[in-house]
């Protein structure tokens, strides 16, 4: 069953387009991730889901509900974590808790077991007198999470939730996403980190309004990176790339994509008989040394990189 549904989502700031006719779907208990550079639209997005903003054309329908016409109980099913998460920092886990908990109409017996289920998911238990201020990143964020799901919603945003934090508290993050995840719950989460999007179900990439890619990430790299990647570290990658680009335009070489990681250059081709021999002919006469060569299998990264090369291309013939 789909969670969420867009058709042709779309959402202008006078003229400028800043979602432009987005199809999203999302489907119930997957974890989808949702990518793309600073300013493409996605918490523009995620606001418009939310009910919080108007479309300017186009639909969404979230738990089977038309967001024109959500009911008043809507939102009561949902759980956001916002960007800037916040966090009243002068009161304790606990009162935070009872705060959140309350604004979703939870008291009591209720309150005290969702209470203990998000000090328990957050390894928040014997921190409940603590103030909120006195917490590290890691733990702000579990308890923002915790937060974010004392009503049990079905459905959860998390717009950047792990923005700013360590490696292992990311790590630690994701596990209780997994956690829920599990129990049903269906988690739409924005992320920058390309480890975290390996490990979603599903992704959507949007690139300055438009979404240009949908589907498991494997099925992304398949489809946009068929081929096999040669790394390569030469002293002057950006002459390398020069080259490589005109050597496959002119058809010297079979034709594929060639981009800067670092001080690597890939090179995806699907004929690495031809392409390695001319790659190791450019550093034949050449004065300076002659990098190794490995393959590697493709990488989300490497399919971004090309979804975004593709677009710009696109942007400039169109
Ligand atoms: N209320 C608004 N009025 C005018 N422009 C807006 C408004 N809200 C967002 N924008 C613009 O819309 C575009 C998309 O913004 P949005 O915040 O959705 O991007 P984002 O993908 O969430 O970026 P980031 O990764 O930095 O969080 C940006 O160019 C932003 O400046
Ligand atoms: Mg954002």
């Amino acid at each position: 069953m789909a969670v969420i549904e867009t058709n042709d989502l779309t959402r202008k700031f006078g003229d400028f387009t800043a979602v432009n006719a987005v199809n999203l779907s999302v489907t119930e208990g997957e974890v989808f991730g949702f990518l793309g550079p600073n300013g493409s639209g996605k918490t523009t997005t995620i606001r418009m889901l939310l009910t919080l903003l108007k479309p300017s054309s186009g639909t969404a329908t979230i738990l089977g509900q038309d967001t024109r016409r959500a009911s008043k109980q809507f939102l009561q099913q949902i759980g956001y974590m916002s960007q800037k998460f916040s966090l009243y920092t002068d009161l304790s886990v606990r009162e935070n808790l009872t705060f959140f908990g309350r604004s979703y109409k939870l008291y009591g017996k209720q309150l005290k077991e969702r209470m203990q289920f998000a000090l328990d998911m957050a390894g928040l238990k014997g921190h409940e007198n603590t103030r909120t201020s006195d917490l590290s990143g890691g733990w702000a964020q579990r308890l923002a999470l915790g937060a974010a799901i004392m009503h049990r919603p079905r459905l959860l945003f998390l717009d950047e939730p792990t923005a700013g934090v360590d490696p292992l508290s990311r790590r630690e993050f994701w596990d209780l996403l997994y956690n829920l995840s599990q129990e049903g719950t269906t988690i739409f989460v924005t992320t920058h980190y390309m480890d975290e999007a390996e490990h979603c179900q599903r992704l959507a990439f949007i690139y300055f309004g438009n979404l240009i890619a949908q589907g498991s990430p494997e099925a992304i790299i398949e489809e946009n990176v068929p081929g096999t990647v040669i790394s390569f570290e030469p002293d002057d990658p950006i002459d390398v790339l020069r080259t490589v680009e005109a050597a496959m335009d002119s058809g010297e070489v079979p034709p594929g994509r060639v981009s800067l990681f670092g001080a690597a250059v890939h090179v995806v081709t699907q004929d690495v008989e031809r392409m390695l021999p001319f790659l190791e002919a450019q550093f034949a006469n050449a004065e300076g040394n002659t990098p190794a060569f490995y393959y590697e299998t493709p990488s989300l990264e490497d399919a971004f990189i090309a979804l975004v090369k593709q677009a710009d291309a696109d942007g400039q013939s169109g």
